[in-house]
C-alpha cells in the first residue's frame, strides 16, 4: 500500500513498497521538481504557446508547479499528462505540496485534482490541463509537444517505459528544438534518446543526484 513520506525539504512524496520506489527524491520533492522540470525545462524552453507532455502525472506536483509558474507569466501553457494508476483521494488530500506554492497554491492544487480525466480544462490563468487515464506503453503521445517531462519510475524498476521504442514515440510527438528533461542520467537512457534524434546534455542534478538529462530534438 502506498505510504506518505516527508522528504528533506518538508514536502511530501509517496513510497510504493511493491516497487521499493519513491515518487520523488527523498532529499526534497518540491526542490527536485522545481530544479529539474521548472528551472531546467520550463524556463529553458522558449516555445510560445508552450505544449507540455508529462509521462507520469502521479501527485500532480509537476503540474502544480508549472501552473503557478504559468499563471505568473505571459505564455499560454497546454499541459497533457498520462497516468496509469491514479492515486486515491485520501492520499491526494493529505499531500502538502500546495504549502510550498504561495497563496494561490491550494486553489490550483484542488482544481488540478478535481478536474476530469481525458478532457482539456482551464485551471488558472495561462494553464490548461488534460489528464489522460491510460498506459503510456500502449497509448503514446498523439499531439505535438515542445517540452516533455519524462517522470516515469526509474529505468531499473520500469524498464519498459525507457526503451528506444518509447523514446521514438516521444520523438515523433516532439517539435523541432523541443526539449525533454528527466532525472535519470543512465547511459542506456542517454543512448536511446540519441538514437531517437535528441541531442543530450548532462546537467548537474539537485541535492542527492549527481546528474540529470536535458535533451533537445534535432
Ligand atoms: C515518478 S512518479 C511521477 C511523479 C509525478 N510526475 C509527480 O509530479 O508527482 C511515476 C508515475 O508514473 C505512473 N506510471 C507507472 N506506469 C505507467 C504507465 N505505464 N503509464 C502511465 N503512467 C504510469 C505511476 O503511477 C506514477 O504516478
Amino acid at each position: 500500500m502506498n505510504q506518505l513520506i516527508t522528504t528533506s525539504d518538508g514536502s511530501h512524496t509517496i513510497f510504493v513498497p511493491e516497487l521499493n520506489e519513491h515518487y520523488h527524491s527523498i532529499h526534497g520533492a518540491v526542490q527536485e521538481s522545481k530544479f529539474i522540470f521548472i528551472n531546467n525545462g520550463f524556463d529553458f524552453c522558449k516555445a510560445d504557446p508552450l505544449n507540455i507532455y508529462e509521462v507520469g502525472f502521479g501527485t500532480g506536483l509537476n503540474a502544480l508547479l508549472t501552473a503557478i509558474k504559468s499563471s505568473a507569466g505571459a505564455r499560454e501553457v497546454n499541459y497533457t499528462s498520462i497516468e496509469k494508476y491514479p492515486l486515491d483521494e485520501n492520499i491526494i488530500s493529505s499531500l502538502n505540496h500546495h504549502h510550498f506554492t504561495g497563496k494561490a497554491g491550494k486553489e490550483i492544487f484542488n482544481s488540478i485534482h478535481s478536474s476530469p480525466w481525458n478532457i482539456s480544462v482551464n485551471i488558472c490563468k495561462n494553464f490548461n490541463l488534460k489528464k489522460i487515464k491510460g498506459d503510456f506503453t500502449v497509448e503514446p503521445p498523439s499531439g505535438r509537444y515542445d517540452l516533455i517531462y519524462f517522470d516515469a519510475f526509474g529505468p531499473e524498476k520500469q524498464p519498459e517505459m525507457w526503451t528506444r521504442e518509447m523514446f521514438s514515440e516521444i520523438a515523433a510527438a516532439t517539435n523541432k528544438n523541443g526539449v525533454l528533461v528527466t532525472y535519470s542520467a543512465k547511459g542506456e537512457v542517454k543512448r536511446n534518446l540519441k538514437t531517437c534524434g535528441f541531442e543530450v546534455t548532462l546537467l548537474p542534478g539537485p541535492p542527492g543526484k549527481r546528474q540529470i538529462i536535458r535533451a533537445v530534438k534535432n
